[in-house]
């Protein structure tokens, strides 16, 4: 099937160099590929950009076309992927999506190195403010991109806040915190208002609107619906030069859906795929990823702190850096970074103003 689909093409195209291309594609290519799916691919009026997956070799341009429509239109976006995500998004056959996952791994180096390459790249990583001195100060800055940072704590303690915030700050230019770059943001809850972000940009003498502009919105319905815009981030972020992603709140829908301890291990392995999507995105668009998470109260502990969050393990071992967050006095919060790899666990006081996070 894949021979009589490649002859099709090749006697559409002229010039010697695409036809070595879809020659060296009849071997790499799957028997499985399904013929509808290539024809529809076919026809050259649609316009798809590429990236950098011309430097893939052995791939050519009908399952370049596949894998972008799929939604993997970067060698970073393959070379983070499983062949089995390849496969199912973008309808290619099980070999052919292991060696296009090989090669982009072995293009983007991906493979043992040696630790002054892992420090090159951690110096790559930038931060972005808060709004408070203090907190910057125990996160070395603010809070980083390529990676995912957990604020948890509970109600009313300023999660939201924090987030509209963050949202904000990263528009800032570098020299005042930010990234100029856009945000995006995951409203499981209903609770993202636009008033909060013109006063916390109006504060910092942006143009709110602008700032408005500058965030990607989307109100997820449902856990499943929360899982699929998570899916379908990569493109979007792209496009609008996105270096922050919100989710508020990572866990509500997955807490209310999965109900009973029958269905917790459903549940588990549900937020566990979703939270490496999020660490996928983190790693492949070098973005930082904020979510928040509620606390429940565990009253059969006796010692140490009886507020866990929800998500148990999972969640503890998905995040790259774990905040948690408490009441202070007034309008005072704390707080406390939990297991990060590489920050000790001190506190910081913020206030919720009404311009906005600030420090003391
Ligand atoms: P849950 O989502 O319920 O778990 O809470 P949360 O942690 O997300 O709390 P949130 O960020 O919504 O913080 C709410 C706090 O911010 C409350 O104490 C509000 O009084 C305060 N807050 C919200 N808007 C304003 C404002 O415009 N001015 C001031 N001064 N405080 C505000
Ligand atoms: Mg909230």
């Amino acid at each position: 099937m894949a021979k009589s689909t490649t002859k099709k093409v090749s006697q559409k195209t002229e010039t010697v160099e695409d036809e070595e291309i879809i020659e060296m594609e009849e071997d790499f290519i799957d028997e499985d590929l399904d013929e509808e799916v290539e024809e529809e691919f076919e026809d050259d009026s649609i316009e798809i950009d590429e990236g950098d997956l011309k430097s893939l070799p052995g791939v050519g341009p009908a399952t370049r076309k596949k894998l972008v429509v799929g939604g993997y239109s970067s060698l970073r976006a393959i070379g983070f992927s499983s062949p089995k995500m390849i496969q199912e998004d973008c309808g290619l056959g099980e070999k052919t999506s292991m060696n296009i996952v090989r090669a982009a791994m072995e293009k983007l180096n991906l493979g043992f190195k040696s630790a002054d390459k892992v420090w090159e790249k951690r110096k790559k990583i930038a931060q972005i403010t808060t709004g408070s001195k203090e907190l910057d100060d125990i996160l070395n800055g603010g809070v980083e991109t390529s990676s995912l940072t957990e604020f948890f704590g509970e109600f009313r303690t300023g999660k939201t806040q924090l987030m509209h915030q963050l949202c904000v700050n990263i528009q800032l230019p570098k020299s005042k915190g930010g990234l100029n770059g856009g945000a995006m943001y995951i409203d499981t809850e209903g609770t993202f208002r636009p008033e909060r972000i013109i006063s916390m940009a109006d504060a910092l003498d942006l143009d709110h609107k602008k700032v408005l502009k500058n965030i990607t919105y989307a109100r997820a319905y449902n856990s499943d619906h929360q899982i699929m815009l998570v899916k379908d981030a990569g493109k979007i972020i792209e496009e609008n030069n996105i270096k922050l992603l919100v989710v508020d709140s990572l866990i509500g829908h997955f807490r209310s859906e999965y109900i009973g301890r029958g269905t917790l291990a459903d549940r588990q392995q549900m937020l566990n795929s979703h939270l490496h999507d999020l660490l996928r995105l983190a790693e492949v668009h070098e973005i930082a990823i904020l979510v928040t998470n509620q606390v429940q109260s565990k009253p059969d502990v006796f010692y140490g702190n009886p507020l866990r969050a929800t998500g148990g393990n999972i969640i503890a071992h998905g995040s790259t850096i774990r905040i948690y967050l408490r009441k202070g006095k007034d309008d005072q919060r704390v707080a406390k970074i939990v297991d990060a790899p590489h920050l000790p666990e001190s506190e910081a006081i913020f206030l919720i103003t009404e311009d906005g996070i600030k420090g003391i």
